[in-house]
């Protein structure tokens, strides 16, 4: 549905995207990550053709980005960063000027507009003038105006941005119930998110892709020990000596809370499970106990260590360099 080879994008000199190379099938969900600046937006403004790319090749649907840009546009639902709205229209209006724009018939444009405001739940804001939309509203009306055509392909720029906890939640059973019927690249900070409903992810960090995988792989790739929290209370010194003595703990840390009570975070090798040694001690020393868990890692971890890691590369072929 898209493949993107060599594609770079240099403004006034300034490499923001640096020979991009990645693919996107027929029915995924793809998840397209970053920091700040990475060159999320800059990369889907150019596969949307609202930008030209300085070099390097891309189809989109089917179309290459350069030769039928218009067909691109037509087959791909676009919700760019900062959605571009009418304010003085109502909702309903607006969007059937969008759909009519994108060549629909007018009563075809009707039905399609109707359908587009009920799976964003806006059919009850359906007269509201625009600019009286609260943020999350506009953001919906950004996104029914992506999907009214039904295009195949829908390329959402950090859709639930500046959204709250639960318009987020509400956004994700939204892209999960689109991904039944489109395929989709979006850019997104939130990574639970991307967790819970992207099969893949491809992750760009100061213009180069540094990885392309299912969250799963990527958390299962990253090396970090492992994480146990303890909550207990006692002599907080022989605990933490105790701890240390504990084969396959590498690492001791606690704070004080209140109560007398100290949260100890223990970092393990992943391959031993301490749990039962750690709550014999506990148990022995007559201390009491909270919590004993284990924390699972994240796709935010996984991302944290990968993005400092490539940091950390280049600064050192850098010096090398130097
Ligand atoms: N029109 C422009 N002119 C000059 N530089 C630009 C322009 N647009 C973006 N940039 C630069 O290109 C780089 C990539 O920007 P881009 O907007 O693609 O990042 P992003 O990954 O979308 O970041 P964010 O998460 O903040 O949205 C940044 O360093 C940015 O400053
Ligand atoms: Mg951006």
């Amino acid at each position: 549905m898209i493949e993107v080879k060599n594609l770079t994008k240099k403004y006034a000199g300034r490499t923001a995207v640096d020979s991009i190379s990645f693919e996107v099938g027929k029915g995924e969900i793809v998840g397209f990550l970053g920091p700040n600046g990475a060159g999320k937006s800059t990369t889907l403004r150019m596969l949307t053709c609202f930008l030209s790319a300085t070099d390097g090749t891309a189809s989109v649907a089917g179309y290459d980005i350069y030769d039928d840009s218009i067909e691109v546009r037509k087959h791909v639902g676009y919700m760019p960063e900062n959605v571009p709205l009418y304010p003085d229209m109502r909702v309903i209006e607006y969007l059937q000027f969008r759909a009519r724009l994108k060549g629909m018939r007018a009563r075809e444009a009707k039905r399609a507009v109707e359908e587009a405001m009920d799976i964003c739940s806006l059919t009850e804001r359906k007269k509201s003038i625009i600019s009286t939309l609260s943020k999350g509203y506009k953001q919906r009306v950004g996104l029914a105006d992506a999907l009214v055509n039904k295009p195949e392909l829908l390329i959402l720029d950090e859709p639930t941005n500046g959204l709250d906890p639960n318009q987020i939640r509400q956004s994700r059973e939204l892209i999960k119930h689109l991904g039944e019927r489109h395929t989709i690249l979006i850019s997104t900070h939130i990574l639970s998110e991307v967790e819970m409903t992207c099969g893949r992810v491809v992750i760009i960090d100061r213009g180069k892709i540094r990885a392309s995988d299912t969250p799963q792989n990527l958390i299962r790739r990253l090396r970090r020990p492992g994480e146990i929290i303890l909550e207990m209370k006692g002599d907080a010194g022989a605990a933490e000596s105790g701890l240390k003595k504990i084969d396959g703990i590498e690492a001791v840390s606690s704070t004080q809370v209140y109560g007398g009570w100290s949260v100890f975070n223990l970092k393990t090798d992943p391959s031993i499970d301490v749990r039962e040694d750690v709550f014999s001690l506990v148990q022995s020393s007559g201390w009491k106990i909270r919590e004993l868990a284990s924390r699972a890692a994240s796709l935010e971890d996984a991302f944290v260590d990968l993005v400092r890691k490539t940091e950390a590369e280049e600064k050192e072929t850098e010096e090398t360099a130097s």
